[in-house]
């Protein structure tokens, strides 16, 4: 804990105040962690009671006194008078102190006779509040009086622009649930609020000058289900905000110091708009809103008059409703197939004398034609742009910031170049990722997995720029697309408690970062999730298993963990651990096959049982050489996945499987001493909706050197037909009985995706894992 007592000495409050009702003593081990809390030992605490009152400077603070009350109430049942001193009984005093440099920055100090909160600006005081607010005991009913021991707390964040997006165009949410998101965020003193309002399948965002974009695209026939089955639900969807209510929400937010960043996507993922308007497409459609997921290659034709006045009258409505500086203009997967064929998009390409050149196609340059051109217009009503980082391919538009997803790597060059940056790597912070492993026991999501301790672990500064490239990065953001979150209540398990992680990645200074202090101080932070009803995964309660192979020993370790102090109990044989099965109290050494089980005990109740089978081969544990690169998004730990004994089971992107595209798996697995074996296998995970292929050649050779090899199998594998399941698909080789120390396996991947596949002729993508060698 970062809890420092005055005296000198480190602990936590609850350890100050032994014998104390804990539920009715304030305790600041909250979520973010602030940057310096200072206990007043000595001091006595303040008592909180029906007799407190909240006073406030002038001006815009008396807003804040009202929340301030509210939130008390919420957690206590006890409603502070605010603005008049109550006979008899102490102030929160709310006021501005302009030696706060941080433009958020507040201090906190409580005595026994005063609580005092002091921003630099009211945004300031307002994370003094949510820190005293987040302080606070959860009494059922009422309490008579809440002790708040006497502190001084120092507070500011790291990162200015602290965001969420949510996407609202797969799935439309009420105004009701977006206020309540826009709560959500202010729990986290997260400040901004990226609303993604338009998309292939849907436009939520109401537009005077252009009623059908909501009267026609807001609207979808019906939803696939699933990851593109083929199957549909038959369900119309629809919604959208009025200007009206936008304005609502834009003042809901400015209460809370969120400011939205509207994001109209430009000039892709324009699909529903061109359903209302399809002149503005190349192909002058028709077209329809999208019921399926994935990338359109139906896009704005860019060589089209009216389409860039249809940007500019929307924009100008969008600038009239969202005070926000930025106004995100998208910029994402647009395909080109298009423009290249339109003789209006070639006319254009033409006059402009936008040429392929640096590596940038001349439709590229295109886009970043539109994106000026969007970037121009937005200059000139005093508002800047954030764009994807695809905006960088066809050249940077002058005062740009960049929101760098696909990785880092379009954050680090934007930085280089010297825009602003912010920081939102699918990597670690796409909430629309899986959060366990365990997903026969989780809702369906796109793919990947994001569990919390990996998105506490983002750091978002890249150690490849210097002092003055990294001032760009000014901010960090998680994303929630909403493919596959129906309802409001399923996107908030998605979103918690893997929002409170993504607090201390904007707020938290990187050395005060701990992620087991963090996931102590879940537990209790939990609690308010749980009385402000919001729905949250709960995998933090349960066990985590870690597992490393060590080539020097031959043995896979493997190391449990959980939040807080809980006793964690095991089993290696798949059975379910009880209180009295082993209690872990370090690594667990395995030579052979294992199925481990383990479950967390509070209180004497088990958490969730969690399973992981560890399973043994010749390869196992043996060093792994890669001969060609994997896709850098799908290289996680590298070669030596492929001999951990852990078996990649559903979904490519989970960790367990390599990645290949372009390339092909070539892996030389260093027994370290000559075997006898006759047999090699290995799994491929196929998800061709996501242009990932079974493989279609094997090749197995040997050699006692490393350096020369024999070939002893070799096996073809037809393409993939329309047909084929999405699923893992086993791949056996067997040959004439072996003594080698080195195996090479080439497992060739698709590299010309087959006609009846909209990907068709580019090279699709190749999962493989574990090798195992018998
Ligand atoms: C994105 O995820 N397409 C920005
Ligand atoms: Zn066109």
């Amino acid at each position: 804990m970062n809890i420092k007592i005055l005296s000198g000495v480190v602990a936590s409050i609850a350890m100050l105040l032994p014998g104390m009702a804990s539920g009715q003593t304030a305790n600041f081990n909250i979520i973010p962690q602030p940057q310096k809390v200072e206990i007043a030992q000595s001091v006595a605490p303040f008592v909180l009671d029906q007799k407190t009152n909240i006073s406030f400077a002038k001006g815009n603070l008396k807003h804040d006194a009202n929340m301030l009350a509210q939130y008390i109430e919420q957690s206590t049942g006890i409603r502070p008078v605010v603005g008049k001193a109550v006979k008899g009984g102490l102030t929160i005093a709310l006021d501005i102190d302009k030696s706060i440099k941080n433009a958020e920055g507040y201090t906190l100090k409580v005595d026994s006779k005063h609580v005092r909160i002091c921003g630099a600006t009211p945004a300031g005081v307002f994370y003094g509040i949510q820190t005293l607010r987040k302080s606070l005991p959860i009494v059922s009913g009422k309490a008579v009086k809440v002790e708040i021991p006497a502190v001084n707390i120092t507070d500011a964040p790291r990162f200015a622009y602290r965001g969420t997006h949510l996407d609202v165009a797969r799935h439309f949410v009420t105004t009701d649930s977006i206020r309540q998101f826009i709560d959500m965020l202010a729990l986290h003193n997260i400040n901004k609020f990226h609303w993604h309002l338009t998309d292939d399948q849907g436009w939520r965002i109401e537009i005077k000058k252009y009623p059908l974009l909501t009267a026609i695209g807001s609207k979808r026939d019906q939803t696939v289900l699933g990851h593109n089955s083929g199957k549909y639900d038959g369900k119309p969807h629809g919604g959208f905000y009025t200007q009206k209510e936008i304005r609502d929400i834009v003042k809901y937010a400015a209460d809370r110091y969120i400011t939205i960043v509207p994001e109209i996507d430009l000039p892709g993922h324009m699909q529903a708009a061109l359903a209302a308007y399809p002149e503005l497409g190349c192909t002058g459609g028709p077209y329809n809103v999208l019921e399926m997921w994935g990338i359109s290659d139906n896009v704005l034709c860019a060589g089209n008059d009216k389409t860039m006045k249809f940007i500019d009258d929307v924009l100008k409505e969008v600038v009239g409703l969202f005070p926000s500086k930025y106004i995100h203009v998208g910029g994402d997967e647009c395909p080109k197939v298009q423009w290249k064929k339109c003789p209006k998009c070639q006319a254009r390409i033409k006059a402009l004398h936008l040429e392929a050149k640096d590596g940038h196609t001349a439709e590229e340059r295109l886009q970043s034609y539109v994106i000026t051109h969007a970037t121009k217009l937005l200059k000139s009503l005093g508002r800047n742009i954030i764009g994807w980082d695809e905006i960088l391919e066809g050249g940077l538009a002058d005062g740009a910031t960049v929101m760098s997803w696909r990785g880092e790597s379009g954050g680090i060059a934007a930085a280089k170049q010297n825009h602003d940056v912010i920081m939102t790597p699918n990597t670690y912070l796409y909430f629309d990722y899986y959060q366990s492993l365990d997903k026969a026991n989780e809702p369906e999501a796109i793919g990947g997995y994001l569990p919390l301790e990996r998105v506490y672990s983002y750091e978002p500064m890249p150690k490849e720029l210097t002092a003055d490239e990294a001032r760009h990065i000014i901010g960090v953001q998680a994303n929630i697309w909403t493919e596959y979150m129906a309802t409001f209540k399923h996107m908030q398990y998605m979103a918690l408690p893997r929002l409170a992680a993504l607090s201390e990645v904007q707020w938290t200074q990187p050395e005060k970062k701990d992620y087991k202090d963090f996931a102590c101080r879940l537990i209790d932070f939990a609690k308010r999730y749980e009385q402000l009803g919001y729905n949250y995964a709960k995998h933090m309660y349960n066990v985590a298993i870690h597992v490393d192979s060590d080539a020097k020993w031959h043995e896979v370790v493997v190391r449990l963990t959980t939040a807080g102090n809980a006793e964690i109990r095991y089993t290696l044989d798949g059975s379910v651990p009880t209180m009295s099965s082993p209690l872990y109290t370090g690594p667990i050494h395995l030579q052979k096959s294992a199925n481990i089980c383990a479950a967390a005990f509070r209180n004497g109740k088990s958490s969730n049982v969690v399973r992981q089978d560890v399973s043994f081969n010749k390869a196992t544990t043996c060093p792994v050489t890669l001969l060609q690169p994997t896709h850098k998004n799908y290289t996680f730990d590298g070669g030596v996945i492929l001999t951990d004994g852990v078996v990649g089971d559903s979904g490519y992107g989970t960790g367990r499987w390599l990645g290949f595209c372009g390339k092909d798996l070539e892996a030389v697995v260093d027994l370290q001493k000559p075997a006898d074996f006759s047999h090699v296998e290995f799994n491929t995970c196929v998800e061709k909706g996501s242009w990932v292929f079974d493989a279609r050649g094997i090749e197995v050779s040997v050699s006692d050197d490393g350096k020369t090899f024999t070939t002893v199998a070799t096996k073809e594998l037809p393409a993939m037909s329309e047909k084929d399941a999405n699923k893992v698909y086993n791949h056996k080789v067997d040959f004439n009985p072996t003594k080698a120390r080195y195996i090479k396996l080439l497992v060739k991947s698709e590299h010309s995706i087959p006609a009846w596949h909209n990907g068709k002729g580019k090279p699709g993508f190749l999962f493989v894992d574990e090798i195992c060698v018998k």
